[in-house]
C-alpha cells in the first residue's frame, strides 16, 4: 500500500477507504480497529499525516489535533527537535540486547523532575508500568489487595480493569477481582473505613488525581492526603498514576498537590510519541527489581527503554520547560472558561483543568457511549479531533489563536447535541 500523505490518498491497494471495505486491512481487524479504543459508534476516518497541532485524514478533513494520541503528543505532530532524537538515535540502531545510554538521558530529565523519587524502570507503556508498580508494592509489603478509586482508569491488565466496574472485567479472573477494593472518588470516610479495618490486607493505594473515566473530576487535596497518610501510618505503597496527568506540573500533578508518591508510574509524553511506560520511585521499593540482588522480581520487555523512545522522550521533556507547562495550563483555563460561557444554558459542563478538557452533560459521573460518540463527532465535523469519550488535550504548538478555534468549534458542538432531537 502507498499512502501519499500531501493528497491524503491511499494509492495502489485494493482498499477503499471510504467504503470501509475491501480485502485487505479492514475486515481482518476485529471490528475494523487496531485498538478498541479508537471506537466512535460508526466508521473511523484513518489518520494520513499530521504537522504541529493538525491531523490531515483521509476523508480530506484538516483537523485540529486535541487527541493527540489520547494526551501522549505533548509537542504535537512531528516536533522538529523530537524529530531529530528520534532518528539520531534510530540511525544508530533501533534496538539492542545490551542497555543504551539514551535510558541514562530520560532517567535523569525524568528524577529531576521528581524530587522525592529515586530511580526508575522504563517498560513499554502505561499499562506495563502499573502492572510493575502493583507487583513491586505487594512482593515488597508481602500482601495481595490494592485500592483504587471508582471509575479510575489504570490500563488494561486483568488488575486495573476492575475499578471499571462489571462491564469491563468480563474474562477477568474473580481471584483478581477479590484482591481490588474499589472506593468511591473523594469518599475520605469510606477509603479511610475500608483500609483502617482491614490495614495489614492491603499491599497498595492506586490513585489517579484527575480520573478522565471518572468524569475528569479533580481529586480532592483533602482525599489525596487522606491517602498519602493512610499508606504511611499502614506501611502502605501509595503509587500515584501519573501516566496522563504528568504534563500537569513541571513536577506532575502529585507536585502540585504536594502529595508525595511512594511510587509513581507514568507514560504517554515521556516517549515524545513513542511507546513508553515508566515506574519511578523510592530506592527501597526499586530495589525490588534490581537484578543484582537476590530473589530480585523480574522485569523485562524486548522493546522497554528502547532508544528511539528514550531519545524522543528527552527531546519532548527536554522542550516541556516550567514555561511551556504554565502556559499551555493557562490556555486550557482560558478555553474553559470561554466554552462555559458560551454554552451557558445548555445542561452541559467543561471539566479538567489545565491542558485537559471535557465536556460533560452537567453534573454526569458517567457519560453514555453514545452521546460521548456524538459529541466526537460533532467535534469532528467542525474540525476538531478529540478523544472518543471527549477528552481534549492541548500541545505547545498551539497558540491562542488555536485555543479560540477550539473553544468556538467544542462549543458548537456542544450547542449540535445539546439541542438535537
Ligand atoms: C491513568 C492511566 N493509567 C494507565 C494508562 C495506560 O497507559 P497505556 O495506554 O500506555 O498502556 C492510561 C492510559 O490512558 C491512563 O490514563
Amino acid at each position: 500500500m502507498k499512502i501519499d500523505t500531501e493528497n491524503a490518498t491511499v494509492a495502489g491497494s485494493a482498499i477503499d477507504p471510504h467504503l470501509r471495505k475491501g480485502p485487505r486491512g479492514y475486515p481482518m481487524l476485529p471490528g475494523g480497529y487496531g485498538r478498541s479504543t479508537y471506537y466512535t459508534g460508526a466508521p473511523s476516518p484513518y489518520a494520513i499525516r499530521g504537522e504541529g497541532c493538525r491531523v490531515w485524514d483521509d476523508r480530506g478533513q484538516k483537523l485540529i489535533d486535541a487527541n493527540n494520541n489520547f494526551t501522549s503528543l505533548i509537542h504535537g505532530n512531528v516536533h522538529p527537535e523530537i524529530k531529530a532524537a528520534a532518528v539520531e538515535a534510530m540511525s544508530a540502531g533501533s534496538s539492542w540486547g545490551i542497555p543504551n545510554l539514551y535510558e541514562w538521558e530520560l532517567a535523569e530529565l525524568l528524577l529531576n523532575r521528581l524530587p522525592g523519587l529515586d530511580q526508575v524502570r522504563f517498560t513499554n507503556s502505561g499499562t506495563e508500568a502499573v502492572m510493575s508498580a502493583v507487583r513491586i508494592a505487594r512482593a515488597s509489603t508481602g500482601r495481595d489487595k490494592v485500592v483504587v478509586t471508582k471509575g479510575g482508569y489504570h490500563g488494561t491488565s486483568d488488575l486495573a480493569l476492575v475499578p471499571g466496574g462489571p462491564g469491563y472485567t468480563r474474562g477477568v479472573p474473580q481471584g483478581v477481582i477479590d484482591d481490588v477494593t474499589t472506593v468511591p472518588l473523594n469518599d475520605i470516610e469510606h477509603l479511610t473505613h475500608v483500609v483502617e479495618s482491614a490495614p495489614t490486607n492491603y499491599a497498595a493505594i492506586i490513585l489517579d488525581l484527575l480520573p478522565n473515566r471518572a468524569g475528569l473530576v479533580s481529586v480532592s487535596e483533602e482525599f489525596a492526603r487522606t491517602a498519602r497518610d493512610l499508606a504511611t501510618k499502614h506501611g502502605i505503597v501509595l503509587i500515584i498514576d501519573e501516566v496522563i496527568s504528568l504534563r500537569l506540573g513541571y513536577n506532575g500533578l502529585s507536585g502540585e498537590y504536594g502529595v508525595q508518591p511512594d511510587l509513581l508510574t507514568t507514560g504517554k509524553l515521556i516517549g515524545g510519541g513513542f511507546p513508553v511506560g515508566a515506574v519511578a520511585g523510592l530506592g527501597s521499593l526499586m530495589a525490588e527489581v534490581d537484578p543484582t540482588r537476590s530473589g530480585n522480581l523480574p522485569h523485562g520487555g524486548t522493546f522497554s527503554g528502547n532508544p528511539v523512545s528514550m531519545a524522543a522522550g528527552a527531546a519532548a521533556l527536554r522542550l516541556y520547560t516550567e514555561d511551556q507547562v504554565n502556559r499551555l495550563n493557562d490556555l486550557g483555563d482560558s478555553v474553559r472558561q470561554t466554552v462555559s460561557k458560551s454554552i451557558a444554558g445548555l445542561g452541559w459542563e467543561v471539566r479538567g483543568r489545565g491542558s485537559l478538557l471535557r465536556a460533560v452533560p452537567e453534573g454526569a459521573d458517567k457519560v453514555a457511549e453514545d452521546i460521548q460518540h456524538r459529541l466526537w463527532w460533532a467535534t469532528y465535523r467542525r474540525g476538531l479531533l478529540g478523544s472518543p469519550a471527549n477528552l481534549l488535550s492541548l500541545s505547545t504548538p498551539m497558540d491562542d489563536k488555536v485555543g479560540a478555534e477550539i473553544a468556538e468549534g467544542l462549543s458548537a458542538a456542544i450547542a449540535d447535541v445539546a439541542t438535537a432531537r
